[in-house]
């Protein structure tokens, strides 16, 4: 017979819970000898069954009660423990869930707005699907430009006979006239977004992105475009070594037009944006032609204005060291996690992206 008091002494005597548990299970688990006891009620004569079987259940009781109660002030001691001992530093970083990464174009996108929002520019947008006028016409892009060709622009089957096909937008400078009709200058606009045009090869796919930069006001001048393309290159490539070189080009929407070079220079065997080794086109611009303003309602005698649009998958490209297009559009997580940024990773004028 199992002898009850020196069970119940070895429970209360039970240091830890893995003592503990060794003793329950030394009694009560398969092999345990209050377990054998309950199996030898079956061989018994009815008698003895009888005699004994309330002894054994309430043994049985007894054990199993005296482990709870000692399970108990063993958790709670360990708990008490552990509050007297272990510290929670509540200001060091929470451990970081990362569940995807914002893809370079968005992250340069949010850059663009973050600087010029700094200079005092809203985010404007439009449609991607454009009438001809918003995409050509009312730019000043003749019935003859060759951008208009099928081969160069995607047109979309009209849905009467007599309604005139719709583009996808060749360009975000439809951008420009939309914001010039619905709101009153003074303006200052960019407009990022997507792009299309009939091409697809490795280094012009049919679908990029560009943004698109407006400001009309009064005594609006070159000098006002040029120090405004460089302070945004500047807070752009965070760099203070950039220099700008303006060539005469022809825009049909902007008279006089430059196209924008920037210097570049060699680092660690790569081109990067800064300094004066060489130069490469990174911007059209120019002033607003006085036509289009007139397209749009205002009066160009009143109102001046200058205009740029570049790509920012190439901005993209030239700052965070990417050399192939085509990897931006495939989708490839690998490359979305070693290119991604992590959320509301964005610059401002002053601080850079850190700040
Ligand atoms: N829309 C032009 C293009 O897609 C780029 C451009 C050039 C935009 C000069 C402008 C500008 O606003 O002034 O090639």
């Amino acid at each position: 017979m199992i002898d009850a008091e020196t069970m119940l002494d070895r429970i209360a005597a039970a240091e830890n819970l893995g003592d503990l548990e060794a003793v329950r299970v030394s009694a009560l688990g398969k092999a345990g000898s209050i377990t054998a006891l309950l199996k030898s009620l079956g061989s018994m004569d009815p008698e003895t069954r009888a005699s004994e079987g309330p002894k054994i259940h309430a043994l049985r009781e007894a054990v199993t009660n005296a482990i709870a109660g000692r399970k108990a002030v063993l958790e709670s001691a360990e708990l008490e423990r552990k509050l007297a001992t272990e510290r929670i530093d509540l200001s060091l970083p929470a451990a970081e869930i990362v569940t995807g990464t914002v893809h370079p174009v968005s992250q340069v996108m949010d850059e663009l707005a973050e600087i010029f929002a700094d200079l005092g520019f809203s985010v404007a947008e439009g449609p991607e699907i454009e009438t001809q006028w918003y995409n050509f016409s009312a730019l000043n892009m003749g019935e003859s430009h060759p951008a208009r060709a099928m081969m160069d622009t995607f047109y979309l089957q009209p849905r009467t006979p007599d309604e005139e096909p719709r583009v996808l937008r060749t360009h975000t400078s439809p951008v420009q006239i939309r914001t010039m009709e619905t709101s009153t200058p003074p303006l200052r606009i960019i407009a990022p977004g997507r792009v299309y045009r009939s091409d697809g090869d490795a280094t012009h796919p049919p679908m990029f992105h560009q943004v698109e930069g407006l400001v009309i006001d009064k005594g609006i001048t070159l000098g006002h475009l040029k120090w405004t393309l460089e302070t945004f290159l500047k807070a752009f490539f965070e760099r203070d070594d950039i220099v700008l070189r303006m060539r005469p080009s022809y825009f049909p929407f902007t008279e006089p037009s430059a196209e924008v070079d920037v210097g570049w220079s060699m680092d660690k065997g790569r081109r990067v944006v800064g300094g004066q080794q060489g130069w490469m086109e990174v911007l059209g611009s120019g002033m607003v032609h006085p036509r289009v303003i007139a397209n749009c309602g205002l009066d160009p005698d009143e109102w001046q204005g200058f205009a740029f649009g570049t790509g920012v998958d190439r901005l993209a490209m030239l700052k965070y060291g990417m050399d192939d297009l085509r990897a931006f559009f495939d989708g490839d997580i690998r490359w979305l996690k070693h290119y991604g940024f992590r959320a509301l990773h964005a610059p401002t004028l002053s601080g850079g992206v850190g700040a």
